[in-house]
């Protein structure tokens, strides 16, 4: 609830991120659509979210879960194309839903008709300019242009047939677009109003902080493992306020809401008045769940947003990390073998007490459904579903598998396909096979045992959302003295959330108000057990 009726939606909304590949789908070929999606609307809706997000939908090959972009401006047919995505933002838009698509503006696929012409058009071409395409170094040139990697494992360069090399910071299949070149942000102007055109509530803006390198493209410097070359260069804010202006041409508020892996202090300036609406808050999603760690981000994060008045987004989960359940309940770590720090602090693998890690990643949503600003969940969340860590190797599709050479085992864990019925083949996800393989134990998470249970994890959140609706979104946080170095609470307004993060049962103060909720059940009364969250009020 906020007070002010011209504080923009997006500044405190709960958006669910549909991995549409495994939401649901609805012709048998194993693999989630639009119209499954259309179907299944009122599933979110009860959740009682304000909105939508939309993995890459656009016509790609798919070496990379659609962000291999080879038309912008139409839908895939495997999902449905244009006709299914203007059904679902219809009926979105009906039950008062925003809809909000991803924007892949760091590179396309290798298939886009620009990349194609590059290729044919040879070295020195106009068409290769809007690319970064280079001679190798070394006597014949066979060798990268300069010392990058890629993220997902390997050189960031490919050579073609003729010896150039081109850059790609992902795939080889994702060629990096030249952001110098006047025609990629003027393509991408045009994107933004089509689909701005067409209905679409905002963005959610793909590597926000990658789209423009260093000038030159320089060696990293040794030890330089993330390479501050290629990523947060200034150049970007120029796109963002570029952007910020086509958004705000509109006479409805729309979001651009940016995916940046940098520090809290790098995070606020691409929210400064004039750049982008939004940023997700990646150094709370990084943290263990421990108090001192969390409250550390929260203040991190708040101190860096307010001289920019930028709103916080927190998000405990997405596509590319581990799920919350798996992260928070991981017991007994295997060895460390990818060499990716991302990887290595976001995919943790190994022994997962699950009983654990459902009860502290509910009361991690407790708490930052409390905190004043928006959130973001990730589909599968609202079923407590933990990470898929043992899916067969043969069937991983994620490339950074193959590209790591099998030392990272990449994401498809965390994008199995969502299990609706317990009793009905794929759990009633497909009339097909799954583009990936449930696990048996999916079937104790199915969205039908979770409405039919009301201690389930599913009914927690919509009781959660439906009570945030009560929140004063314009209260600002104050932390509460608890006494306990594993206890935090905070007051927002009339709300006081406490999150016992270890230790003994916690007594929360009776002037801290009467239980509103908690993620697990109160011990007695006002007592909060190891691993929960509760919300008081008074
Ligand atoms: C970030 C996306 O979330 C991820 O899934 C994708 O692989 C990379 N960007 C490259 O587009």
């Amino acid at each position: 609830m906020s007070a002010a009726t011209d504080v923009p939606w997006w500044r405190s909304s709960v958006v669910y991120q549909l991995y549409l590949k495994s939401f649901l789908d609805s012709d048998g070929d194993g693999v989630g659509d639009l119209d499954g999606v259309v179907g299944r609307l009122d599933h979110i809706a009860s959740l009682g979210v304000d909105g939508l997000w939309l993995n890459p939908c656009y016509p790609s090959p798919d070496r990379d879960g659609g962000y291999d972009v080879a038309d912008y401006l139409d839908i895939s047919a495997a999902y449905g194309g244009l006709p299914a995505f203007e059904r679902l933002r219809d009926a979105a838009h009906e039950r008062g839903l925003k809809l909000l698509m991803d924007l892949v503006p760091n590179h396309c696929s290798d298939q886009h008709p620009w990349f194609q012409q590059a290729l044919t058009a040879g070295p020195g071409s106009p068409e290769r300019k809007r690319f970064h395409f280079a001679d190798g170094r070394g006597p014949d040139g066979a060798e990268p242009p300069n010392n990058w990697q890629s993220v997902f494992g390997g050189p960031a360069w490919d050579r073609v047939a003729d010896g150039q090399w081109y850059l790609h910071l992902f795939d080889s299949s994702q060629p990096d677009l030249n952001w110098d070149h006047p025609e990629v942000p003027a393509m991408f102007d045009d994107v933004l109003a089509t689909w701005f055109e067409r209905g679409v509530d905002g963005f959610r803006i793909d590597v926000a902080h990658g789209m423009v390198k260093a000038p030159g493209l320089p060696d990293a410097a040794p030890g330089d493992a993330l390479n501050h070359h290629a990523w947060n260069q200034p150049g970007v804010h120029e796109i963002f306020r570029r952007w910020r202006r086509v958004a705000e041409s509109y006479d409805r508020q729309l979001t651009l809401i940016g995916e940046a892996w940098v520090s809290p202090e790098h995070a606020a300036e691409y929210v400064r008045r004039d750049e982008l609406c939004q940023v997700f808050y990646f150094d709370l999603t990084a943290q263990p769940f421990d108090a001192a760690a969390f409250r550390a981000s929260v203040d991190s994060g708040l101190s860096a947003l307010a001289p920019v008045g930028g709103s916080a987004t927190w998000t405990l989960n997405n596509h590319d990390v581990h799920r919350s359940v798996s992260r928070y309940g991981l017991v007994e770590h295997d060895p460390v073998t990818a060499t990716d720090p991302f990887a290595q602090v976001m995919r943790p693998r190994g022994r997962v007490d699950v009983a654990l890690g459902t009860r502290r990643a509910t009361a991690a949503l407790l708490f930052v459904l409390a905190l004043p600003g928006a959130v973001y969940l990730y589909q599968g969340e609202e079923l407590g579903l933990p990470e898929v860590q043992d899916l067969p190797e043969g069937v991983r599709q994620d490339p950074t598998w193959e590209r790591s050479g099998h030392t990272d085992h990449g994401r498809d864990g965390s994008r199995v396909p969502l299990p609706w019925r317990s009793d009905e083949p794929a759990f009633g996800f497909s009339s097909g096979t799954p583009w990936l393989p449930q696990p048996d134990w999916f079937a104790d998470l199915a969205v039908d045992r979770e409405e039919a249970d009301p201690g389930s994890v599913l009914h927690r959140y919509r009781t959660a959302l439906r009570a945030r609706r009560d929140v004063d979104q314009d209260a600002p946080l104050s932390w509460l003295e608890t006494g306990r170095s594993d206890v935090l609470a905070f007051r927002r307004g009339d709300l006081v959330c406490v999150t016992v993060f270890d230790g003994p049962a916690y007594d929360v103060p009776a002037d801290w108000g009467a239980p509103v909720l908690s993620s697990d059940p109160m011990v007695t009364g006002s007592s909060l057990p190891a691993g929960t969250s509760g919300w008081f009020r008074g």
